[in-house]
């Protein structure tokens, strides 16, 4: 105890204070006793360094152990020797290479046994990278405070691909990004390297994300022109011992921007000459390159329906020339047309459902969670379950385009996991969205989840705090798409902040609560798309006219005098039909459909009775202010959480480990902030929405339920021509 003591006050202060740029990854000592108990458990450590992976493998051991429960100098004394690596890298661990074949490329394995008489706690995969993961899961179980006794893990990510998608442009600015700058420094690469990717890697690969798009989907074409694939090297080489790979975003008219042809037209054989040649190049600069990501014929994107093509034509031009490099394509389904009239919701289940099994082996499609887009709540989009033969991934944003940036808190572990754990019925009950990501419902191997990065170059990486939780949430999800929000959400707070139990606690709960809250004050009861246009920022339901009516809001609430919703039964656009025969029952049922979406599927009278009693247009006001509460007893929550003394007052280093029930005021002050931000902001989408909709309902609000203070013209005038993110 007094050595631990000893090495804790000897540690040199903290340069910074805490600004959340270490993320999860602190490494802060634990509480004393925990600490012992855990150095009783740590002798000395063997590891390989012949590898750059191995390396990064033991040096994040040794940081970690370091970190978190200093250096004993017991160590070694009876306690287990810690033993990583693969078959090939140590002899003791050879002897397990039965059990270590069963976990893949990527699994690995923690045991604590004895392996010819002495005691050993092995870190061992079959490849580096496993040892790699299987070190920062044995960081996790210390970070999070649980018992190692008789530890036996087996773990191998149920998804292939599990990647970061950035949706940053060569200048630095980030589309719908609201943490920053890109944290690609483009003009300095490819010499210069960013200490900073370095820990983007170390917090990817603490996850198991393998894979990274470096550039927006709306793509510049000069991304693939050389002096960027030298700089796109570059990074790729920072993130290899990470087990990352690096793909970028294709424009697919780049055969013209790029090679001066007259065409992009996929049956062109100059056009194919040129993409296999580029590709050809592309592998040059990086062997290991991960493929193309690609969006096509949506939103003004050059495609292959440009030269009266489909789809499987456009991903099977670009998969022909990364197939014997064992590149892939993921093309993406989010695809509409302005020039089609159909209901916008069922335009990409149209155009893909009939290429089901045109695309060759190494495409895979990425459909976003719902049919619109990353709105608060939407149904799982319809796709999945519907093209069996077509491996399909998943792309979840975890920017918060539509959640309030990133001053709001809104955690999206839950989600993800709504979404997840949906039914499709594409094979009877028990065909989750979850069975279909991971390849187990139709069989397929090849299987994907992206998620729209959060990160840019502000200190926190995520714009907030909580933000970061969202990135986490992501990666644990990519891993294994069946663990729960709740446990994922505790993990980080415990990492994060501290382990203790009445930390812990109170903010897990905030977290899990606070989708919700999100989704009342913004678009209770299955509402959709009544941001603000353009930008997204703030409440914009009246948004109307402009060159496409699928960018406006009231095309998505179609609300009148009398009543409210999108009519997506057969009486209306019938995009229900698009889910398998039970599914689409349910929601086409205005006595089943869950109320959570009512109105994403009926346009519903005002006076429509509702679970609760009240008619629709009293709860529509009703969880409007609810989700105003809701954001308030977040800021009690948060109020209540104690926080340590600042460092001038203690006079030395801030010691958080040390009352680990404390969490340090400098986070603590700038989420009180942001939550304020956010109960503001709450409120004006509260009033902004009860403003409008009232014009529309005529009717009177409910008894005690304050009017808002200013006419609906005042919330109309709300310009923010300066809001961050925007597309261009
Ligand atoms: C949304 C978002 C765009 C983005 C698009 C996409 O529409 O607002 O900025 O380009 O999604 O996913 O392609």
């Amino acid at each position: 105890m007094l050595g631990f003591i000893a090495v804790l006050l000897a540690c040199p202060p903290s340069v910074r204070a805490e600004d959340g740029y270490k993320l999860w990854l602190r490494y802060a000592p634990l509480a004393p006793s925990l600490a012992a108990t855990y150095r009783a458990q740590f002798g000395a450590v063997e590891a390989p360094t012949e590898t750059a992976t191995q390396r990064a493998a033991r040096d994040e051991l040794l940081r970690g152990l370091a970190g978190l429960i200093g250096e004993s100098p017991r160590r070694g004394e009876g306690a287990p020797t810690v033993v990583l690596g693969t078959p090939a890298s140590s002899t003791l661990i050879a002897a397990f290479r039965d059990e270590l074949d069963a976990l893949g490329n990527e699994g690995y394995l923690l045991k604590h046994t004895r392996v010819h008489g002495r005691d050993v706690l092995l870190i061992a995969a079959p490849q580096d990278v496993g040892v790699l993961y299987g070190v920062f899961d044995l960081l996790r179980r210390l970070q999070t405070g649980q018992s190692l006794e008789a530890l036996e893990v087996r773990e191998k990510p149920r998804i292939r691909l599990r990647v970061l998608d950035h949706w940053d442009n060569l200048d630095g600015h980030v589309e719908r990004g609201y943490a920053g700058r890109s944290l690609w420094d483009w003009q300095t690469l490819p010499e210069w390297h960013d200490p900073r990717y370095t820990d983007y890697a170390r917090a990817n690969a603490s996850l198991g994300i393998n894979g990274t798009v470096l550039n927006n989907v709306n793509a510049n074409a000069r991304s693939l022109a050389p002096e960027y694939l030298a700089k796109a090297a570059a990074l790729a080489d920072v993130f290899r011992p990470y087990g990352i790979r690096v793909y970028l975003s294709a424009r697919f008219s780049a055969p013209i921007e790029l090679g001066g042809l007259s065409t992009a037209d996929p049956l062109d054989p100059a056009v194919q000459r040129w993409w296999q040649h580029k590709v050809d190049e592309i592998y040059r600069f990086i062997p290991d390159f991960g493929g193309f990501l690609v969006k096509a014929n949506s939103e003004g994107q050059p495609g292959p329906q440009d030269y009266g093509r489909t789809h499987a034509d456009g991903a099977n031009l670009l998969a022909d020339a990364l197939a014997a490099h064992g590149g892939v394509v993921m093309w993406r389904a989010f695809v509409y047309a302005h020039d089609v009239p159909a209901d916008r919701a069922s335009q990409a289940y149209t155009e893909f459902v009939g290429l089901d099994g045109a695309f060759r082996p190494n495409v895979i499609v990425q459909v976003k969670n719902g049919p619109i887009d990353f709105q608060p709540r939407e149904p799982f989009h319809p796709l999945f379950g519907a093209m069996p033969r077509t491996p399909l991934m998943m792309e979840f944003q975890i920017t918060k385009e539509y959640l309030g940036f990133a001053t709001h808190l809104v955690y999206l572990g839950t989600l993800y996991e709504e979404v997840l754990q949906s039914d499709t019925r594409a094979r009877g009950a028990g065909s989750t969205v979850a069975r279909v990501v991971d390849g187990s419902l139709e069989g397929h191997a090849f299987t994907g989840m992206a998620g729209v990065a959060n990160i840019g170059n502000d200190r926190t990486w995520s714009g907030s705090h909580f933000d970061q939780a969202n990135w986490y949430a992501f990666g644990r999800l990519a891993w294994n798409p069946d663990q729960a929000a709740r446990d994922i959400a505790a993990d980080w707070v415990a990492m994060t902040f501290s382990p203790a139990p009445e930390v812990v606690r109170p903010i897990v709960e905030m977290m899990m609560a606070s989708r919700e809250a999100a989704v009342n004050y913004m678009t209770p009861l299955g509402l959709h798309h009544l941001m603000a246009r353009g930008h997204h920022y703030g409440p914009g339901p009246w948004v109307e006219g402009g060159p496409r009516a699928d960018w406006t809001s009231v095309y998505y609430h179609r609300a009148d005098r009398d009543g409210i919703g999108f009519d997506r039964t057969a009486s209306g656009s019938n995009a229900v039909a698009q889910y398998a025969p039970a599914v689409a029952a349910r929601y086409a049922d205005i006595t089943q459909v869950p109320e959570s979406l009512l109105l994403w599927f009926h346009h519903v009278p005002w006076d429509h009775r509702m679970a609760s009693g009240r008619s629709l247009w009293d709860e529509l006001v009703a969880r409007y202010s609810q989700g105003v509460q809701q954001v308030q007893a977040m800021r009690a929550t948060w109020a209540d959480i104690p926080t340590a003394a600042p460092e001038h007052q203690r006079g030395r280093a801030p010691l958080y480990g040390a009352d680990p029930a404390a969490i340090d005021p400098e986070r603590h002050a700038q989420i009180a902030a942001s939550l304020q931000i956010q109960r503001r902001e709450a409120q004006w989408w509260r009033d902004a929405s009860i403003a409008y909709f009232q014009s529309l309902s005529g009717r009177p609000l409910p008894a005690g339920e304050p009017t808002p203070p200013h006419p609906l013209a005042w919330y109309q005038a709300q310009q923010f021509p300066s809001a961050p993110g925007d597309g261009r």
